[in-house]
C-alpha cells in the first residue's frame, strides 16, 4: 500500500530513486517487449497498484497492437481486455489522464458499471510521443489513488514513452534489415547458386527453361565451377524430384566393370556375380542420373550407353532381356566434349544425343565480380558451422580474393575460406591475410610474386608448384591426364598435388 502519509519530501525521494531505477532497467533492454513488460510491473510497484495493463497502440492510429497485463502477487484475475478497450478508448480520445475513485459510480462508465463491478479505483495516463499517444497505461486498486501519484505516473509515461518509441523503430529497422537480407539473399541465390554476374544471369535464364522440361543436358565447365550441384538443383527443382538422382563419376570406374554398374547384371554372369544386380540406371528409373566426366568412356561403352539413352532400354549382363527404364540423363565433363569427337575419342552420335541442352557453367576468373558474393556466402556457412564469430573480411584479403585467378574455381574458393574460419580464432570477426594460405598470398593478378623477406625456400617452391599445377589445368581445361603430361608428372602425383593445394 502506498504511504500517502508520510511527508511529502520523503515520498520524493523514494519516488525519484524508484523512477531512476525504471529508467535504467527499462534502457538496458533494446527489447519492445520486454521494455512493456518492465514498465508495467515498476508502475505498479511504484503505485502500489493491484492490477494493471498497458496498451501499445499501433503505427496506424487508435488501434491497440498489443495488451499487457499483470496482477500483483496477493489478486486474484487480471483487468478484464473489455475493461482496458474502455478506459483506453476514453484515455485516448480525450487525450487526457483519468483518475477515478470509484469506477461504478462514474457517470462516465455508467452502462458499463454492472460488467465491472469488482473495479474500483482506476488511474489512466497516455503516454506521449511529440504529439501521438503511442500507449496507455492504466492501473486499478481498491484504495484511491492520490494526485501525488497520478502527477508521478505521468512523469512515468512521458520517460517511457519516448525508449518505447526507439524499440519499436528500433524493431522496425531490424526487421526490415532482415527483410532486406533475405531477399537479398534471394535475389543473389538461385536455388543455392551464389552470383550475380551477367554470365550467372544467362546461366540462371537458360535454367529456368532447363529445369521444367525433360530433354538430356550436357554441362561443361573446369573443375569446380558447380556442375554437380547444378545437376541436383535440375532434378531438385524439375519434375523428377520425388525419384532418385544418382550421380556416377564414369572416370572413377574400371572399365571391366562401367557395363555391369550401369545396366546391372543377372546371376552367373561372371566369376562374382552371386546374386541378380540392379544396374544404376534401374536404380535411377523415373529419377535422374549424373553421369559426370562423361568425356572418361571407352568407345565400347559408348556404345551401350547409346542404346540406353536412345532407346530408353538396357540389357543387364549376362541377360537376353531388354528392359525399358525412364531415366532423365545429365552428362558433364570438365573440358569441351566435342573436343574428343573431333579427335575420335568421342562417339559423335552420342554427343548428339546427349547435347540437346548445353549449360556452359564460366569459371570463376570470368565472373570476378562474384568472388566477394560468393566468399561471404561461404564465410557465413563456415562460421555458422563452426559456430565462429567471423563476418567479414579484411581489405586487404578481400583484394587478394578478387585478384586471385582460382584455377580450382568455386570449390577453391571454398576450400580457401574454410581454412580461414577453422583457423580463425573464436572471437575474430574480421579474416585477416594470416589466415590464407601462403600460395595465394605470394600470387597477384595471376602471376606469382618471387618470394619476399618473409617467404624461405620450401615456401617459395610450393607456390612455384602449385602456380605450375594450376596454371597447366587451366591450360588444358581442367583435364588431368593431359595436365600431367604436360607437366611431366603421373596422373596419380597430379591429383594428389590437387588435393594437398585445395586446387579442387
Ligand atoms: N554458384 C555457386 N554458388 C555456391 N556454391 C557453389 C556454386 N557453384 C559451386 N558451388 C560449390 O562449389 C563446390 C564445387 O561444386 P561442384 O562439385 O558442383 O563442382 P564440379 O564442377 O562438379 O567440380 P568437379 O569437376 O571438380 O567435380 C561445391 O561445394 C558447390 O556446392
Ligand atoms: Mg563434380
Amino acid at each position: 500500500m502506498p504511504k500517502t502519509t508520510d511527508s511529502r519530501l520523503q515520498i520524493t525521494s523514494q519516488q525519484l530513486q524508484a523512477l531512476n531505477r525504471l529508467a535504467q532497467m527499462v534502457i538496458s533492454s533494446m527489447d519492445f517487449d520486454m521494455m512493456l513488460q518492465t514498465i508495467l510491473h515498476e508502475a505498479m510497484q511504484m503505485a502500489g497498484a493491484e492490477k494493471g495493463a498497458v496498451l501499445s497502440l499501433s503505427d496506424e492510429k487508435n488501434r491497440p497492437m498489443q495488451t499487457l497485463f499483470k496482477t500483483a502477487e496477493h489478486s486474484q484475475h487480471s483487468l478484464d481486455s473489455a475493461f482496458s478497450d474502455l478506459i483506453g478508448g476514453w484515455v485516448l480520445k480525450n487525450r487526457t489522464p483519468l483518475l477515478l475513485d470509484h469506477f461504478a459510480q462514474d457517470s462516465r462508465f455508467v452502462q458499463a458499471r454492472t460488467w465491472f463491478s469488482d473495479v474500483r479505483a482506476v488511474l489512466a495516463v497516455p503516454m506521449f510521443v511529440r504529439e501521438e499517444i503511442i500507449g496507455i497505461l492504466i492501473l486499478t486498486r481498491s484504495e484511491s489513488f492520490s494526485q501525488n501519484e497520478l502527477e508521478l505516473m505521468k512523469i512515468v509515461s512521458t520517460q517511457c514513452a519516448q525508449l518505447l518509441e526507439n524499440a519499436r523503430n528500433y524493431r522496425h529497422v531490424f526487421r526490415e534489415n532482415q527483410q532486406l537480407r533475405m531477399e537479398i539473399e534471394r535475389r543473389y541465390d538461385y536455388h543455392g547458386l551464389v552470383g550475380n554476374s551477367p554470365k550467372m544471369q544467362q546461366l540462371y535464364a537458360l535454367l529456368q527453361r532447363v529445369i521444367p522440361g525433360e530433354a538430356r543436358v550436357l554441362l561443361e565447365g573446369e573443375s569446380g565451377t558447380g556442375k554437380e550441384l547444378l545437376a541436383r538443383i535440375i532434378h531438385y527443382n524439375g519434375p523428377r524430384k520425388e525419384k532418385s538422382f544418382i550421380a556416377v563419376d564414369c572416370g572413377a570406374l574400371p572399365e571391366t566393370l562401367l557395363e555391369s554398374e550401369f545396366f546391372g547384371h543377372v546371376k552367373g554372369a561372371f566369376t562374382g556375380a552371386i546374386a541378380d544386380k540392379k544396374g544404376l540406371f534401374e536404380c535411377a528409373d523415373g529419377g535422374t542420373l549424373f553421369l559426370d566426366e562423361i568425356g572418361n568412356t571407352n568407345p565400347v561403352f559408348q556404345a551401350k550407353l547409346l542404346r540406353a539413352v536412345q532407346e530408353g532400354e538396357i540389357k543387364p549382363v549376362g541377360s537376353e532381356q531388354v528392359r525399358k527404364v525412364d531415366v532423365r540423363i545429365i552428362a558433364a565433363t570438365s573440358g569441351r566434349l566435342y573436343e574428343k569427337v573431333k579427335a575420335g575419342e568421342f562417339r559423335e552420335d552420342l554427343y548428339y544425343r546427349l547435347n540437346v541442352l548445353n549449360l556452359h557453367l564460366p569459371p570463376l576468373r570470368e565472373r570476378m565480380e562474384d568472388i566477394p558474393l560468393l566468399a561471404s556466402h561461404f564465410l557465413t556457412k563456415f562460421a555458422i558451422k563452426t559456430k565462429k564469430n567471423c563476418r567479414g573480411f579484411s581489405p586487404k584479403v578481400m583484394r587478394i580474393l578478387e585478384k586471385y585467378d582460382w584455377p580450382g574455381n568455386i570449390r577453391e574458393l571454398e576450400n580457401v575460406i574454410e581454412r580461414a574460419v577453422a583457423l580463425a580464432d573464436a572471437s575474430d570477426e574480421n579474416i585477416s591475410v594470416e589466415l590464407l594460405p601462403e600460395n595465394l598470398t605470394l600470387f597477384h593478378n595471376g602471376s606469382l610474386l618471387l618470394p619476399d623477406n618473409h617467404a624461405n625456400l620450401p615456401q617459395a617452391m610450393e607456390a612455384l608448384e602449385r602456380y605450375m599445377i594450376s596454371d597447366a589445368l587451366r591450360h588444358c581445361s581442367g583435364n588431368r591426364t593431359s595436365s600431367a603430361d604436360r607437366l611431366g608428372i603421373t596422373r596419380q602425383t597430379l591429383i594428389s598435388k590437387i588435393k594437398k593445394y585445395a586446387l579442387k
